[in-house]
C-alpha cells in the first residue's frame, strides 16, 4: 500500500460484477428475474445447509416477516443482545411485542448465553443470537436453553454470512435466520437479504408475505451498481490516498467522519414496516446473478479475512491498554471487522489516522439504555462499556501483507502514545 495509508473497508463488488447487472438490469424480464432469483436462493440454502431459502428486501424486513410467521404478536417477548443495530430491536414493538435486552461478552461484543437465560420469561417466544462483527455466538449453550424453555433460535447472521460454528454454516444451527448483502457486506446482492428456515411452514408464510410486492425499482438497483463501482475504486490502493484519505484527514481536523456521516442512517423509531418493502421488494435477475458470482467467491473472501484477523489477532495479543477480541469455543469467525477495546479509543483513532489507518466505531449501538426503547430499559454494562471502547481496525481481504505490517506498527506505536 502506498504511503502507509489503508482504507477502513474495500468492496468484495468488483467492475466486471457491475457488467453482470447492468447487463441483467437492461434485459428486465420478469421470467429471467424469477429464474435466476431461484437458483441464487437454492445454491444459497445449499451453502448454508437448511432446506429453504428466501431473497427478501432486508434483513429487518426478513426478521419482521419471520416473527409474523412463527406467530410473535402482543404481549410476547424476543431477546435481542444489548450490542446490535437498531432496526432488529426497532421490529419487534411493531407486532406488538417487546425487545428484552440481554448483555454480551465484553470482549467477544456477542450474545452472553447466561444473560439470554436471565433474560427469559413465560412470554418469551424467540431468541435472536447476533453473530455480530462475524463471531459465532456461543450457540451449543444457546440452543439448549431456548429448546428446554421453548424459545425459537432466530439467528442473526447480518455480519457472519459463511462463518461455522463447530463446523457448521451460522444459519444452520439455529431454527430460522437472516442474512444481508448490501454493498459493505463481506458478500454483496447490491441490495437485498436472504432468510433462511428449517421449518416449512413458515417458508410458506414468508413467501406468501412477499407475494404482492413488485420489482425492486432498476433505478435503485442500477445506482447501487454505480455506487459499488466507486467505491471499489475510491478504494483501491492505486487510488485511495488521493480519494478519500484527503477527506478522512480533513474530516477529522473539523471532528467529523467523512465516511459514515453522510451514509449511515439515522436510528429511528419505526412506527410501521416501510412500504418500500411490501411494495417494490421483489428481488431481481441482477442481484441474483451477481448473488452467484459472489457465492462463488465466499470462502475465499472470508478466507482472506481470517487470515488478515488471525495475523492481527497475534500480533496485537500484548499490546499495553489494548484488548483484542476473545471467541466463544467453537466459534469460527469470518472476521467480519476486526475490533479491540480500548479505554481512550476516540485517541488512539486519531493517533492512527495520524499514522495512515483510518478506523471506525461502526454503526452499532447499546441498548440497555437507549433512548429509542426507553420502555425497555435493562442493565447491559458490558454492552455499554464495549460500545465506548471499541475501535474497527481494517480487516478486508485486499489489505496486502505490508499493510498489515505497517498497521501492526501503527497499533503498537499509537498505543504506546495515547497510553
Ligand atoms: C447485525 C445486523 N443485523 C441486522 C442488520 C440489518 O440489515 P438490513 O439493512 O438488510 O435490514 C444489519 C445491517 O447492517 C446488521 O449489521
Amino acid at each position: 500500500m502506498a504511503f502507509g495509508r489503508i482504507p477502513r473497508f474495500s468492496p468484495s463488488f468488483s467492475p466486471r460484477e457491475a457488467l453482470v447487472a447492468a447487463a441483467a438490469l437492461l434485459r428486465d424480464d420478469a421470467a429471467a428475474d424469477a429464474e435466476a432469483v431461484a437458483r441464487f436462493e437454492r445454491r444459497f440454502a445449499e451453502l448454508i445447509g437448511v432446506p429453504h431459502a428466501i431473497m427478501v428486501p432486508s434483513a429487518r424486513y426478513g426478521f419482521y416477516l419471520l416473527l409474523s410467521a412463527i406467530g410473535v404478536g402482543p404481549g410476547d417477548e424476543v431477546v435481542v443482545p444489548g450490542l446490535t443495530y437498531f432496526a432488529i430491536p426497532a421490529m419487534v414493538p411493531l407486532l406488538g411485542a417487546a425487545p428484552i435486552f440481554a448483555d454480551v461478552g465484553l470482549r467477544s461484543h456477542v450474545l452472553d448465553p447466561d444473560a439470554f437465560a436471565a433474560a427469559l420469561s413465560p412470554r418469551t417466544k424467540a431468541v435472536v443470537p447476533t453473530h455480530l462483527f462475524g463471531t459465532p455466538c456461543e450457540m451449543d449453550r444457546i440452543v439448549q436453553i431456548a429448546k428446554e424453555a421453548g424459545v425459537a433460535v432466530i439467528e442473526d447472521c447480518a455480519q457472519s454470512t459463511g462463518a461455522r460454528y463447530r463446523g457448521q454454516r451460522v444459519g444452520s444451527v439455529g431454527d430460522h435466520a437472516y442474512y444481508t448483502f448490501g454493498l459493505t457486506k463481506n458478500i454483496t446482492t447490491l441490495s437485498g437479504a436472504m432468510v433462511t428456515t428449517k421449518d416449512e411452514a413458515v417458508a410458506a408464510k414468508v413467501r406468501a408475505a412477499l407475494a404482492g410486492a413488485g420489482p425492486t425499482p432498476r433505478r435503485k438497483l442500477a445506482k447501487e451498481a454505480a455506487t459499488g463501482a466507486a467505491m471499489w475504486a475510491a478504494t483501491h490502493p492505486a487510488l485511495y490516498w488521493a480519494t478519500v484519505h484527503p477527506a478522512v484527514v480533513v474530516g477529522n481536523r473539523l471532528g467529523k467522519d467523512p465516511i459514515h456521516e453522510p451514509f449511515g442512517e439515522p436510528e429511528v423509531r419505526y412506527t410501521k414496516v416501510s412500504s418500500s418493502y411490501t411494495t417494490q421488494g421483489r428481488a431481481r435477475a441482477a442481484q441474483a446473478e451477481v448473488g452467484l458470482r459472489q457465492l462463488d467467491r465466499i470462502d475465499a473472501l472470508n478466507g482472506a479475512r481470517v487470515r488478515n484477523g488471525r495475523r492481527l489477532d497475534e500480533a496485537l495479543a500484548h499490546v499495553p491498554g489494548l484488548s483484542t477480541p476473545t471467541y466463544p469455543e467453537g466459534a469460527e469467525p469470518i472476521y467480519m471487522s476486526f475490533v479491540v477495546n480500548h479505554p481512550r479509543r476516540d485517541a488512539l483513532a486519531g493517533a492512527l489516522r495520524a499514522r495512515g489507518v483510518d478506523t471506525t466505531i461502526g454503526y452499532m449501538n447499546a441498548f440497555g439504555d437507549h433512548p429509542l426503547f426507553p420502555e425497555h430499559k435493562r442493565a447491559c454494562p458490558n454492552a455499554a462499556r464495549a460500545m465506548a471502547e471499541l475501535l474497527h481496525l481494517p480487516v478486508h481481504p485486499n489489505l496486502s501483507g505490508a499493510d498489515l505490517d505497517h498497521m501492526v506498527e501503527a497499533v503498537r506505536s499509537a498505543a504506546l502514545e495515547v497510553g
